[in-house]
């Protein structure tokens, strides 16, 4: 088995997740003022220190993936960050792309960008102790759109950029996400969602990308957020695993889903039913951000010093969905 493949099963095996605290600071501080606590990196880094230090890390959280600014902080006990979550038995990962941009050619779309110096950038993140990586493209849903220039360029980019995480040892978290936002139905979803993912493995295998040593990390098969047909959690988990199975190539180990503004307990409910209807080998786990943050984020702003209720709230969150990537959650876990 390859070491990268190793690392892959590190992070997402055995009901093991990803948490996403890779918010830019622009994103984290949107978070930190909406819950009313000042952004500066002295706050950023003890809401982030208090969930890599808590017990969760050790049974759940396989990997954390990390913004440049957190990457190189110290953390409290003076110790390096990427240490803290070693120690804890997780794995570093960092967000390397620097952000999507307007599309030339299709201005109401976007193009990930970070390509330029990106062999360098990894170098240093390997040398401070990062495992794996994450890239995200992002298309949305209109009639017309995602377009095949936004398709095909976002594949293009998220190839080039998983051939050079792959050449400095780190696994290459591929991540396109198709916005939840819009009237779309999950027809569409499914529809547009399918020619994303075929399209991003075409180029991956351009680029000689080892397939066995990468985690996709796509969104889930949902209606438009204001969509007036909505679908059940079971067809969203159905129609989910109908689209992987036809799109990702075999080898692949496993597939960590974004949470992409669905709720908490739906992003677990809708975890837990894939599990349950999982036909395929591939490990179907989560890589949450807002989906395993919220309820520690908001308990945490009402009093910044009471590490250990934070901790509490987040290692439930975490718990339920490791239980969900095993397909053994049920609604009366919940507290
Ligand atoms: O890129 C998106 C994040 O890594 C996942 O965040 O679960 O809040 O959508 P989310």
């Amino acid at each position: 088995m390859s070491e990268l493949n190793n690392i892959a099963l590190k992070i997402i095996g055995k009901g093991k997740g990803i948490l996403a605290a890779d918010e830019s600071t622009g994103t984290m501080t949107k978070r930190l003022e909406s819950v009313g606590v000042l952004s500066t990196p002295e706050n950023r880094l003890m809401f982030r220190e208090a969930l890599f230090s808590s017990t969760s890390m050790t049974d759940c959280i396989g990997g954390v993936i990390l913004y440049d600014e957190t990457i190189k902080q110290i953390s409290s006990k003076k110790t390096k960050i990427t240490e803290l979550i070693s120690d804890m038995g997780s794995l570093p990962g960092i967000k390397v792309d620097t952000g999507a941009k307007v599309l030339a050619g299709s201005p109401d779309e976007k193009i990930t960008e970070g390509l330029d110096g990106l062999r360098d950038r990894l170098k240093e993140y390997y040398k401070i102790g990062a495992k794996f990586t994450k890239w995200r493209g992002v298309y949305n849903i209109t009639k017309d759109f995602p377009s095949k220039l936004a398709i095909s360029s976002n594949a293009h980019a998220l190839a080039r950029y998983s051939a050079l995480v792959q050449e400095c040892y780190m696994v290459p978290i591929v991540e396109p996400e198709v916005l939840m936002d819009g009237e779309h139905s999950a027809e569409d979803c499914y529809e547009k969602t399918s020619n994303v993912i075929e399209k991003c493995f075409e180029e991956l295998i351009s680029h000689k990308v080892d397939l066995k040593g990468i985690i996709l990390k796509p969104n889930m098969i949902l209606a438009g957020n204001k969509s007036k047909n909505k679908i059940s959690n079971d067809e969203v988990a159905k129609l989910t695993l109908k689209c992987l199975k036809n799109c990702v190539p075999s080898e692949v180990p496993g597939i960590a889903f974004l949470s992409g503004g669905q709720s908490e307990l739906e992003a677990t409910e809708n975890l837990n039913l894939i599990n349950k209807y999982n036909d395929t080998k591939f490990i179907m786990s989560y890589s949450y951000g807002r989906a395993l943050q919220q309820s520690a984020l908001k308990f945490w702003s009402k009093d910044i010093k009471d590490i250990k209720g934070t901790q509490k709230i987040f290692n439930h969150r975490a718990k339920m969905n490791t239980l969900a990537a095993q397909g053994n959650w049920s609604k009366g876990l919940e507290i």
